[in-house]
């Protein structure tokens, strides 16, 4: 393909590295699609089978909603699990094909599952396939995006999650009238059939690539996707931070990783205790509390998706231009801001005029601001923070944690609020999300604009640096 000449913006004429990314992104859709359908497709899963018992055994028809429910994210834990590792084996993309293929098995298993049992292992399957998703989506992108642009090109996997989300609403308020769960649960094969038909033309990460000792071909995808003039320094730069062993997990404690770590798990954690998932599953029953009916209150949700998604194409729009920080830091002083308002309107006794409507519009800014800043800052930093050598198992690592934080929030909101009152536990939220932003303010790095060898030795000289300040040694390299 040719590719501009002509220096100053070279890497936004590169039209095909938008088609790569946006194709990689389509990860995210399968994530979004997956989290947004379910709470619609469970009102009818109800009418068809009987949800007294589970191989025989017999069990309270909540339970077993709650494991049809939370079957997906013990899929997902179990995929980010593996799939961190899988992506160093295997590689990037031979990974997204994966996904796809157990994303698409999963959703085709639901969509004919004859009884419970078969519906909850589609439900696992399908997990699992996000799990990978999840992780390689944000990876893939990050290794293959020009620095200038990865933010905003990483931040496309965010939008897609976003979309993924909002399309399920829709395709939960088209299939509602006939009760029909099964297509809203068996049309996740759509996006999964167009990601791997997709991902077959698609070249593998110039990163891993590399590692592999693959040099040539890493040159090869590097032209396909950069201007002339930037392969050679590329590549040297790649080359100057490459290690021939590849990392172990251990190598995530080294004292120049473990910083990162930190910040890898901390984002992660917070993503989900400051209570967004809350908002994506339980929408349609908070909104009702507020005062407004049943239908009412699901086209508030769609309303509540499309925030979600407009608001991520801002971040889309400056993550390259501000930064990570002024949007995440942004991000969180709103979120919190606004789980104090909507915690004080629901502390008013009768929630209804024109409280409903402070609670309702103040439900609405705190996904705004969650999705200009924690979610697309988030996948995007853990793609960027760690060690080429450890990249993908750390990022496993830290998405592990963050479905696991998904699955304890959303298994425990309904007991807070029995135990705490709606304003408590918004209020709790709040609490969380001001700790969030003082980790943040002190210990999240600015990534904007350094490829991501930069970002390593910058991370090593550091490292080394205060360690020879602390201990009067020089620091050997592994
Ligand atoms: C989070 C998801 C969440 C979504 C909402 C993502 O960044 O990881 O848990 O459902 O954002 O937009």
């Amino acid at each position: 393909m040719t590719v501009s000449q002509s220096g100053e913006s070279a890497d936004e004429r590169n039209s095909f590295i938008y088609v790569v990314a946006s194709l990689a992104a389509l990860n995210g859709l399968l994530f979004g699609f997956d989290t947004g359908v379910i709470s619609g497709a469970m009102l009818y899963v109800r009418e068809t089978f009987e949800l007294a018992t589970i191989l025989g055994y017999s069990m309270n028809p909540s339970y077993v909603e709650g494991i049809i429910v939370s079957g997906a994210m013990i899929g997902a834990i179990v995929g980010a699990g593996l799939g961190g590792r899988l992506a160093d084996r295997l590689g990037r993309r031979r990974l997204i094909l994966v996904g796809a293929v157990v994303f698409f098995a999963g959703s085709l298993i639901m969509a004919i599952a004859p009884t419970v049992e078969v519906l909850i292992l589609g439900r696992i399957v399908d997990g699992i396939g996000v799990g990978f998703a999840s992780v390689v989506g944000p990876l893939y992108i990050s290794e293959i995006s020009p620095p200038k642009i990865r933010g905003s090109l990483v931040s496309l996997n965010q939008l897609t999650i976003t979309s993924g989300i909002l399309i399920a609403y829709l395709v939960n308020y088209a299939f509602s009238s006939g009760g029909e769960w099964r297509w809203m649960l068996g049309l996740g094969m759509v996006p999964a059939a167009v990601l791997f038909a997709g991902m077959l033309f698609m070249p593998e990460s110039p990163r891993w690539l590399y590692e592999r000792g693959r040099e040539s071909d890493a040159r090869e995808v590097l032209s396909r996707t950069r201007s002339e003039g930037q392969v050679g320094d590329e590549l040297r730069e790649i080359k100057a931070t490459i290690r021939t062993e590849s990392g172990t997990l251990r190598d995530l404690l080294q004292p120049w990783v473990r910083p990162m770590l930190i910040v890898g798990v901390g984002l992660a954690v917070f993503q989900q205790v400051t209570g967004i998932n809350t908002v994506m599953y339980y929408a349609p029953t908070i909104l009702e509390s507020t005062g407004f009916a049943d239908t009412a209150s699901i086209l508030a949700t769609v309303g509540i998706g499309a925030v979600n998604v407009v608001m991520t194409v801002v971040a889309v729009l400056l993550i390259d231009r501000t930064g990570r920080r002024p949007l995440l830091l942004t991000g969180l002083a709103g979120m919190t801001g606004m789980l104090a308002v909507l915690g004080a309107a629901f502390y008013m006794p009768g929630l209804s005029g024109i409280i409903g409507w402070v609670a309702t519009g103040s439900l609405m800014l705190y996904v705004g601001f969650f999705a200009i800043g924690l979610g697309p800052v988030f996948w995007l930093m853990i793609s960027e923070i760690y060690p080429m050598e450890v990249r993908g198992r750390a990022m496993g690592v830290v998405t592990v944690l963050n479905w696991a934080g998904n699955l304890v929030v959303s298994l425990t909101f309904l007991r807070l609020v029995d135990v705490f009152g709606q304003s408590g536990t918004f209020w709790l939220y709040g609490a969380l999300s001001l700790l969030a932003l003082v980790f943040c303010y002190r210990l999240v790095p600015e990534t904007k604009g350094r490829s991501l060898e930069e970002i390593e030795s910058d991370l090593r000289e550091t490292a080394f640096g205060s360690e020879a300040e602390r201990t009067g040694a020089t620091g050997t390299d592994d």
